[in-house]
């Protein structure tokens, strides 16, 4: 049953009609667990809050598979402006984006101008910049515009998922770069081709990842809710002298607040996913997949509006 309810979310989650309907009509009811608000100074305000607590974030401008110029410089702008909302705000946060939302999925030339824009105005206001991780049909496009702009902008981070076979060679091929990684299980619909089916692959070959991007020397940000990797990378890090200040754990804007507090209060960097704007649809839908209980969450949303 659970699998089942995880294969109609990710059905849902990039489903075009469902997600025009939401856009329009449904953040009040059923996005704001999940979603800082549908406005960037509601966002601003979200981070300001978790700022409060000793929690550092990472903002997401919402949205994915943009097929049209206009909204993909559109989109472009909303980072920008992200990003001097951040600085002007004196925000601890990083920004987070999907490059489909910048024009991927149009052409090179496109996504390459919109990302420099991006870019140069967060090397011009100190804002560390992440390129999220898509599916796997995009994951080789995405690496190779990581590595042409790591070399022309220091504050530039991407995203490796363990649930990929390619994922271990993709972290050798990166680590000329000294790169700040974020570490994460994977998010999409994969075939069995390309991601391991099974749960415990996947999380063996998690550790095995962060293991080795620690002992490569680099900044890592293991991005996960799981005790049990989380309890690996204390353990790890003791085990291997690894400073607090090599790495950072991340978890999702609205998921185990009170984990999120406690390893503040341990003294490890906790940095939160904080996603805002309209475009909220597939992101949530994501959520649900990964758990199912989540859907509780949500209907008690819409009762207390
Ligand atoms: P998983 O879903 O495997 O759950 C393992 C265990 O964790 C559960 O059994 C439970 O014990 C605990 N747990 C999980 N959720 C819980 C909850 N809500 N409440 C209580 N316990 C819970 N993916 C991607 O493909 N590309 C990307 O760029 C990103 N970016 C990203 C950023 C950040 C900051 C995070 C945290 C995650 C991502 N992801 C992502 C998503 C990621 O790939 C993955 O789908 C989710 O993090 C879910 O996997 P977990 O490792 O959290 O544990």
């Amino acid at each position: 049953m659970e699998k089942l309810m995880r294969k109609f979310f990710l059905f849902l989650s990039n489903n075009k009609f469902f997600t025009k309907i939401a856009k329009k009509y449904g953040f009040k009811m059923f996005a704001s667990r999940f979603v800082a608000g549908e406005t960037i100074e509601e966002a601003a305000e979200a981070i300001r809050e978790l700022n409060k607590k000793g929690l550092v974030v990472t903002l997401d401008h919402l949205g994915e598979f943009v097929n049209d110029e206009k909204e993909a410089r559109e989109r472009t702008e909303q980072c920008i402006k992200a990003i001097r909302v951040i600085d002007e705000g004196n925000l601890e946060s990083q920004l987070s984006l999907k490059m489909t939302s910048m024009g991927l999925d149009i052409s090179r030339e496109l996504v390459m101008e919109n990302m420099r824009k991006i870019l140069d105005a967060g090397q011009k206001h100190g804002v560390f910049v992440t390129i999220d991780m898509e599916d796997h049909a995009r994951c080789e496009m995405t690496i190779e515009i990581f590595e042409e702009l790591k070399q022309e902008y220091e504050g530039l981070g991407t995203v490796l998922q363990s649930y990929l076979y390619r994922t271990v060679d993709d972290l050798e091929r990166l680590d000329k770069y000294d790169p700040n990684l974020r570490l994460v299980k994977g998010a999409y619909k994969e075939s069995p081709e390309v991601a391991y089916p099974d749960k415990k692959d996947v999380d063996e070959n998690f550790k095995n990842i962060i293991k080795i991007h620690l002992q490569n020397g680099n900044y890592t940000a293991v991005a996960t809710h799981d005790d049990t990797m989380i309890d690996f990378t204390k353990e790890f890090v003791k085990e291997h002298d690894i400073s607090n200040d090599q790495f950072e754990f991340q978890m999702l804007y609205g998921i185990r607040n009170e984990l999120q507090e406690k390893l503040v209060k341990e003294g490890y960097t906790m940095r939160v996913y904080v996603p805002y704007g309209n475009d909220w649809f597939g992101y949530n839908m994501r959520r649900l997949a990964e758990r199912p209980a989540n859907v509780w969450f949500v209907l008690k949303g819409i009762f207390k509006k």
